[in-house]
Parts: structure tokens; C-alpha cells; sequence
């Protein structure tokens, strides 16, 4: 007879739960605790670029249905998710500069849905709104103009109150927009740019995925696998990095400790590379990378590691195979990247103070609840400002350790000028649309209406937060 404990510690151990009979009493059992990780077992996927099902003079067309699909994210385990276009990870819509997309998209779950393309400079109607929502069964298309600078956007799931289970449940999905500057560079480009897209989870040993607290959630996901290995040339890659993650703050590192060399954000390339040995990353966050492999004997492997790993759980993201090249590598990380526009000078400052209510247990924005029927910001279209964002939360030991917030603005990507007084570094000198405010931290960014009039949100984009409240809503008038 094999108890509870024995059952874990061997298939902690690796490979005896596929050599158990498949009976029922076994499999109810497995099942009250999350599935063993096997690290490295499984292949990480490149997500497909999905095809326009149409290319008119005015726009590319896509047809995008949201659906759900059992799929493989550990070895031998099924798992239920919600995706955009039935695959996991969704297929990436690769859009161009000053080329608008049109996406419909049909709604085949049983949950509501509102898509929002994060990063995205579009009109409010097209932003995806909380309460903008299409119930089960419907279909709308959304317009994006792609009139903005080459950049990692990303859409995903944006229904109130409903955004931060869908997003976990899968609805996130790559969206990248390119231009002439940025190809010119010489940057490592089609099959060495890969996105890793970066999200944990928690997977019952039955498949089932459970949505619950980070500190539960011991699996990472990379584009869709658990801790997968990757297959790379003796050569320079370009990883387009996302934190998918809903609440998870991620300081990624190659476990040798090699430097890797960041060239953009995420509104798009930074003004020159920067050198790091450590990411961090916020969820909603984009880092743009630039690795050389060429550095590693082929045969040899590096795993990626997350530092900000709790001490329970296994720091392992995942491990990049090196292979001999195929051929020369041409690519290269010029000195200068991109030129940004100076920040223009500020005529209205804002404050916004984030933190927990313990009260209420809700999180709020300058002690307010996120109530669709107000506006807390109502600004001018071309204005600029400069906003204070202060979280007043203190930092709380592990297991509690996702008292951070972070902040996210619809429409406007911002400029980071400082964090406690301190100038940021070159790695948040960029675009930004996210940014970590950390307990304690006051972080200042500066930023201009254009182009739109509307409402928009700004909201933490730790989901769990801005799905219960913590989010604002902004109205630009002409
Ligand atoms: Cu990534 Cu308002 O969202
Ligand atoms: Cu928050």
C-alpha cells in the first residue's frame, strides 16, 4: 500500500507517476497536490505568426476565435486553457509601422471577454475596456493604426472583473509591431528572434489548471510548456521577453552569471544596448534581448534562472541547448539604437498612491475602488504631465511576497524619470507602459495625451489587484 507522502516523494523523484496504474483511487490521490515538475522535458515551441486572412489596400485582416482546447503543458498531463486562435501558446499577429490591422475577434468561451492590445496607441472604442465586453458567442473587430515605433505589444484579456482568471486561463497572446529603423539595425532576426513568453501556473496532478494565489502556483510556463529546454546556434539571438505572468515579479538571470545585452522595452528599443546581468520584470513587462550563445561550447547548456524565485519553490525557468551555427553569424547591436524625442515640459502633476486596504481587503488607487461611472483624471488632449506614483504598502516577508504593484497607463507609453529621487537606469530609460513601484518606492513618470479623446484606464497590472479595483479612469477632452 502507497501512501500519500511515498506517492510524492516519488514522483517528485521523477518519472513514477507514468509508471502507475492508471485507477481511479491512484489518479483522485495524485491529484490533491500540484503535478512534479520535470525540468527541461519538454520542447519549448517558437508560437506560430498567424496568417491575415485577408490583405486589402487599407489593412491587414484577421480572424481570431477565443476558444478553449486541452493542451500539453507538462509531459503526459492534459490541460484545459482558454486561447486566442485555439493554440497554446496563440499564434503572434506581426504587424508593421503605419500598416493598420484589423482583428476580429470571436468570442467561443462561456466566460465574457474584452481584448486589449497593451501598449497599443488606439482609440478608446478599439482599447478593450473593462466594461466593453463581448458576451459568449459574440464577435466585434478591433482597429489598430500600428502608428507608433517598433515595439513588443501584447493583447490579452481585459473583461472587469473577469481579466486576471482569463488572462491565467491563457487569453494572452504576442503582438509585434516593426519598422524600417528597427530592421536596418542588423539586430539577429527571423529564426533567431524568438519571443519567450513567461507565466507560472498551477497544474493539479489530474492536468487541471487552478487559478489561486502566486505563492501556490509552483510551475513556469515558457511559451506555453513547463520549464522547457530550447534548442540554440552557437550565436547571437534576439529574445522578445514578456512577463505574461499575472502577478509575478520575475529578475531573470543565466545561471553562469553571462551578461546579456538589452535593446528595448516596452514601447520599443532603447536609445542605446545595456549591458545586465539581471532582468527584472514586472507582469505586463517587455524586455528585448539580445544573447550571445556563440560564447557556450556547442554541447554545453545554461539555464535561466528566476532570483526572485521563493525559497520553496525551484528557481528554474528554463535551459537553452547550444548547437553548433549553421553559418556565419551577420547580426549585430549597434552602439546607437534609437533616437527618442526629448520630454516635454510638464504644465499638470498628478498623484496617485497604490496600496492594500485591510480593512475592505481591496486594493485602491488614492483610497478609491475602481468605479466605471467615474472619472479621476480628466485631462486635455497634448497635454503633458508629470505623475507621482507612491505605494504606500510596506514589503511583507515570503510566502507574501507580490505586495509589489506596478502601473500601467492605456494610450500614452510614458518616460520613467526617477524612482525615490533617483534617476532610473539606461534599462527603463526607453518607452515604457509599465513600470514597478515596489513597497515603498515613489516612482515618477512623464507623459502626453495624443492623438485620442476618450476615456481610457490606468491601473496596477498586478491582475489580481486591477481585476478587484485597483484601477482609474482617465477622460481626454479635445
Ligand atoms: Cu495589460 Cu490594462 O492592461
Ligand atoms: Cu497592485
Amino acid at each position: 500500500m502507497i501512501n500519500r507522502r511515498d506517492l510524492l516523494k516519488l514522483t517528485a523523484a521523477g518519472g513514477a507517476l507514468a509508471a502507475l496504474p492508471l485507477e481511479r483511487g491512484v489518479a483522485s490521490l495524485v491529484s490533491e497536490g500540484p503535478a512534479p515538475s520535470r525540468p527541461f522535458t519538454a520542447a519549448m515551441p517558437v508560437p506560430a505568426v498567424l496568417t491575415p486572412a485577408a490583405r486589402t489596400t487599407a489593412a491587414d485582416v484577421y480572424r481570431v476565435r477565443m476558444s478553449e482546447i486541452s493542451t500539453e503543458i507538462i509531459p503526459g498531463l492534459h490541460t484545459t486553457v482558454r486561447t486566442y486562435g485555439g493554440r497554446f501558446p496563440a499564434p503572434t499577429i506581426r504587424a508593421a509601422r503605419g500598416r493598420p490591422v484589423i482583428v476580429h475577434q470571436a468570442n467561443g468561451l462561456g466566460v465574457g471577454t474584452s481584448v486589449h492590445l497593451h501598449g497599443g496607441h488606439v482609440a478608446p472604442e478599439h482599447d478593450g475596456h473593462p466594461m466593453d465586453v463581448l458576451a459568449p458567442g459574440a464577435s466585434r473587430a478591433y482597429h489598430y493604426p500600428n502608428d507608433q515605433p517598433a515595439a513588443a505589444l501584447w493583447y490579452h484579456d481585459h473583461a472587469h472583473l473577469l481579466e486576471s482568471e482569463n488572462v491565467y486561463r491563457g487569453l494572452h497572446a504576442a503582438y509585434l509591431i516593426s519598422d524600417l529603423a528597427e530592421r536596418s539595425l542588423g539586430l539577429p532576426a527571423g529564426r533567431y528572434e524568438v519571443p519567450l513568453q513567461i507565466r507560472d501556473a498551477r497544474i493539479e496532478a489530474d492536468g487541471t489548471l487552478t487559478y489561486t494565489r502566486a505563492q501556490d502556483r509552483p510551475h513556469i510556463l515558457v511559451n506555453g510548456r513547463e520549464r522547457p529546454f530550447f534548442r540554440v546556434e552557437a550565436r547571437r539571438y534576439r529574445l522578445r521577453i514578456y512577463n505574461f505572468s499575472v502577478d509575478r515579479l520575475l529578475r531573470l538571470q543565466l545561471a553562469d552569471g553571462t551578461t546579456v545585452t538589452q535593446v528595448g522595452t516596452d514601447g520599443g528599443l532603447l536609445p542605446a544596448p545595456v549591458p545586465l546581468t539581471e532582468l527584472r520584470m514586472s507582469s505586463g513587462e517587455r524586455a528585448d534581448v539580445v544573447v550571445d550563445f556563440g560564447r557556450y561550447r556547442p554541447g554545453t547548456s545554461v539555464v535561466l534562472q528566476n532570483a526572485n524565485a521563493l525559497p520553496t519553490e525551484n528557481a528554474d525557468v528554463m535551459r537553452f541547448d547550444v548547437v553548433a551555427a549553421t553559418g556565419p553569424d551577420q547580426s549585430r547591436v549597434p552602439d546607437r539604437l534609437v533616437e527618442l524625442p526629448p520630454v516635454p515640459p510638464a504644465t499638470v502633476q498628478r498623484d496617485f498612491v497604490l496600496r492594500f486596504d485591510r480593512p475592505t481587503l481591496k486594493y485602491v488607487i488614492n483610497d478609491q475602488l475602481y468605479d466605471p461611472d467615474r472619472v479621476d483624471v480628466r485631462t486635455r488632449r497634448g497635454t503633458s504631465e508629470i505623475w507621482t506614483i507612491t505605494n504606500a504598502d510596506t514589503p511583507a516577508p515570503p510566502p507574501n511576497f507580490h505586495l509589489n504593484h506596478n502601473f500601467h497607463t492605456h494610450l500614452a507609453q510614458f518616460r520613467v524619470l526617477d524612482r525615490n529621487g533617483v534617476p532610473v537606469g539606461p534599462a527603463e530609460a526607453g518607452l515604457k507602459d509599465v513600470v514597478l513601484v515596489a513597497p515603498g518606492d515613489t516612482v515618477r513618470i512623464a507623459l502626453t495625451w495624443t492623438t485620442y479623446t476618450g476615456r481610457y484606464v490606468v491601473h496596477c497590472h498586478q491582475l489580481p489587484h486591477s481585476g478587484e479595483a485597483q484601477m482609474a479612469t482617465v477622460e481626454i477632452l479635445p
